[in-house]
């Protein structure tokens, strides 16, 4: 008899854009999962590096630093609130400036190996919905299913710019696009864990999909999946 009650451990990656956190949610909602934004984390610890001082390209120190914090995710229906040594910084770290140094406290490899053990923990018991860039393939390896969750460039640059209610305003259009090319860049290309497809990801391209398509889709996977056991 297939145990629907297993509590899978599903891995989201992608660039920014392509809607991860938005299924996330949605999806945990209605799996009564737990959802995880990792990408929150990178951004804490860029907030706190720029509040303290710390710079961006000094590992041992942003090390050190993510080693004396307290990050905690808590997951609710429209994605994570974020607290930072016990403060809410959810509005905080979603700002521009805190965008492009999390992409940049992201790329060494020692921030990300003390990253990679917390997210760890926070799967241990299953039933939860990660996101970012390196889960399926660094996080959890071995999770239960694993979507690469993609879409045009200038799809996922337009939803950018919807999100921050900018298409009016020409200039601010064209430096949220600039921001998102170049994290992309960045993202992709750095030594440590670059976003990349795991090998055993189902991929998925949003482009031309609603919100409720897709998170239908990743539904159907994870029954299936819970429905194989
Ligand atoms: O998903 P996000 O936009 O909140 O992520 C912010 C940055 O953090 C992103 O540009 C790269 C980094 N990141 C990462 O390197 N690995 C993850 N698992 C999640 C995010």
């Amino acid at each position: 008899m297939p145990n629907a009650k297993r509590k899978l451990v599903i891995a989201i990656d992608g660039p920014a854009g392509a809607g991860k956190s938005t299924i996330a949610a949605r999806l945990a909602q209605k799996l009564g999962y737990i959802n995880l934004e990792s990408g929150a984390m990178y951004r804490a610890l860029a907030l706190k590096a720029i509040q303290q001082n710390v710079s961006q390209d000094s590992e041992r120190e942003l090390l050190a630093l993510a080693q004396s914090s307290e990050i905690r995710l808590q997951p609710t229906g429209e994605g994570n609130r974020v607290f930072l040594d016990g403060a809410d910084v959810s509005a905080r770290i979603r700002e521009r400036d805190i965008t492009d140094a999390a992409s940049r406290v992201s790329v060494h490899p020692a921030v990300r190996a003390w990253m990679v053990a917390r997210q760890r923990e926070m799967g241990l018991r299953g039933g939860i919905i990660m996101e970012g860039r390196d889960i399926g393939t660094k996080v959890f390896p071995d999770a239960d299913l694993k979507i690469f969750l993609d879409a045009a460039p200038e799809v996922r640059q337009e939803r950018r710019i919807q999100q921050h209610g900018a298409a009016a305003d020409q200039e601010q259009a064209r430096r949220l696009a600039a921001d998102l090319a170049e994290r992309d860049r960045r993202d992709r290309t750095r030594a440590a864990s670059p976003l990349q497809s795991a090998p055993d990801a189902v991929h998925i391209d949003s482009s031309a999909m609603g919100v409720d398509e897709v998170v239908r889709r990743v539904e159907e996977l994870a029954l299936a999946r819970m429905a194989a056991d």
